[in-house]
């Protein structure tokens, strides 16, 4: 195991080229300089990793500036357990995310992806337009999620943009958010209300000279402020009893009314406050959005870019959808090409690229495949010291070619439609989805991947039958970070994702 770099390396908008470079010159485990010149390690063996996300998850739990209500929060309130929290709060939530509540909920999906397909109707009513898809997009993902989470219309295709809105923008697009410096004081100032000196935290951050440090504590007030109204809303419609449930936006069937639902039911002692539901909605928000909608984006600038794989994929959506065009859950998932397509862009393009964890005692990593330390010798486990930050490499290990073939680094939907290479089943790859670690594994793997899934997939069966994407005559630069984003090369000034592509009316559209 080599050193292999710096963490400013890693984590900048252009870091994709250095992370292939370190996989092909230190192969699946390197050593790089943190922060303050620690030693921090850049993971991508499936064995490593099914022991970091499984068998040891408790050794490699997330970093304590990330839980809740141990410390306080990371801007906005977010809420990340560990150990017997996290578990009884997976137990809560399963059961909203599992199919057969997903069935219930599909007329939401398609009302919400109607809006988003009216919108793009009438911006191309007149001929091609060239449109940022990627803003259409994240409309549609956060509307999705505020509807059928929440129970709330953020109104983002009706033309509205509440502050919520504006908040969860600006926090996405925050340049300095992987500034550890900026986190740690982060951590400092933009505290919980269950912190002993909130009040007093938050005035020393406001009196101190920095903008950048006001504006986030603006950004999380507006979010913290959000969210309890959306909460106190909805509480007041749960004490008017089912009938007025029912006529609220999400139909009575949104995660969040749900939740306060069985929290109602809990015992007092096992009943979550009102502080962790409202961390809940935030984690849910800020979860679902940026993800499924940087998912959703690649998916077109890929059909875009391939227009024989959008022909095709219209030719399967247009078939399904003759009777009806809006398809069943069940319709959706036996879908081979959609799902093919799904699959390979999730599994080349992960929208987080990594993830990361912190040992909490020393443990040792075993590996698939051996590597080579300084002096060259073999070796086939390694020592992790208490304390070690590891940022496990999702996007490399997603496109290893030693288990995905030669091809590995090609977009080949038509992969997923003929047996895998026997190097996939061997590599005995734990993630949740897809022998990839794109939503990685365990009892931490990400509880929306069913919703996203459908989301894509509502999306994809209303829009590509109706319109014809082409690439815009700019070039797109995909930027790495906590979640990455498209951009126009050479604008860089501007974080919020840029993804222009002509669209068109399809010949024979309905
Ligand atoms: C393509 C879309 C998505 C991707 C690639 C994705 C990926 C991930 C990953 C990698 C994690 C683990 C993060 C970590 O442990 O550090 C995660 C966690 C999580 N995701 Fe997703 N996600 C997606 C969509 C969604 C959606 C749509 C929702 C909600 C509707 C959601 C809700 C969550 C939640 C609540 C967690 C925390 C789980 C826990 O700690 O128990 N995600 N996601």
């Amino acid at each position: 195991m080599k050193r292999a770099g710096h963490w400013r390396h890693m984590f900048n908008p252009y870091a994709f080229s250095f992370h292939e470079e370190l996989f092909r010159t230190y192969g699946t485990v390197a050593r790089v300089y943190g922060f303050l010149g620690d030693i921090q390690l850049v993971v991508s063996d499936p064995k490593a990793c099914n022991n970091i996300f499984i068998k040891d998850q408790l050794i490699f739990e997330q970093t304590e500036a990330q839980s809740f209500p141990k410390s306080s929060s990371v801007l906005a309130k977010f809420v990340t357990y560990l150990g017997v929290h996290h578990r009884r709060q997976r137990k809560l939530l399963n059961p909203l995310f599992n199919v057969n509540h997903l069935r219930h909920m599909i007329p939401i999906f398609h009302r919400v992806a109607r809006k988003l397909r009216g919108n793009l109707e009438l911006i191309v009513l007149d001929g091609p337009q060239e449109i940022n898809i990627a803003d259409w997009i994240g409309r549609f993902a956060l509307e999705l999620i505020g509807e059928a989470g929440l129970g709330y219309s953020f109104g983002t295709l009706e033309g509205r943009n509440d502050e919520y809105c504006r908040a969860l923008n600006d926090l996405t697009c925050f340049p300095g958010q992987l500034c550890p410096l900026l986190r740690f004081i982060e951590t400092c100032f933009l505290t919980s209300t269950r912190s002993s000196i909130p009040q007093f935290s938050k005035l020393v951050g406001r009196m101190l000279p920095w903008p950048k440090l006001n504006h986030l504590m603006d950004i999380s007030e507006t979010m913290n402020a959000g969210a309890r109204r959306i909460y106190e809303a909805k509480k007041r419609l749960l004490e008017l009893g089912d009938d007025a449930t029912i006529k609220q936006v999400g139909d009575g069937k949104d995660i969040l009314g749900l939740l306060m639902q069985t929290c109602a039911a809990e015992s007092e002692n096992d009943r979550p406050s009102e502080e962790e539901v409202l961390a809940h909605m935030t984690l849910l928000v800020f979860s679902a959005t940026d993800t499924t909608s940087s998912a959703l984006s690649r998916i077109l600038h890929l059909l875009a870019l391939y227009p024989d794989t959008q022909d095709k994929l219209r030719k399967e959506l247009k078939e399904a959808c003759e009777e009806n065009e809006e398809l069943t859950h069940d319709q959706l998932v036996s879908l081979p090409f959609l799902e093919a397509v799904c699959r390979e862009t999730l599994r080349l393009y992960p929208p987080g690229s990594g993830v990361m964890r912190t040992a909490r005692s020393d443990v040792v990593l075993p590996l698939s495949s051996p590597i080579h330390d300084i002096d060259g010798r073999e070796i086939h486990e390694i020592f992790v010291p208490k304390n070690t930050n590891l940022f496990i490499q999702i996007y490399n290990l997603n496109r290893d070619p030693s288990i995905w073939g030669s091809d590995a680094a090609e977009w080949k939907p038509e992969r997923w439609l003929a047996p895998l290479p026997e190097s996939v089943a061997n590599a005995n790859i734990q993630g949740v989805y897809a022998n990839t670690m794109t939503f990685i594994g365990g009892p931490r793997s990400c509880i929306g991947f069913k919703f996203s899934q459908l989301e894509m997939k509502v999306a994809l069966s209303l829009i590509i039958p109706t319109f014809r994407f082409t690439p815009a005559e700019v070039d797109v630069v995909w930027r790495f970070g906590v979640i990455v984003n498209p951009s126009v090369k050479g604008s860089v000034e501007s974080f919020l994702p840029q993804l222009p592509m002509v669209v068109s009316r399809s010949i024979g559209a309905p």
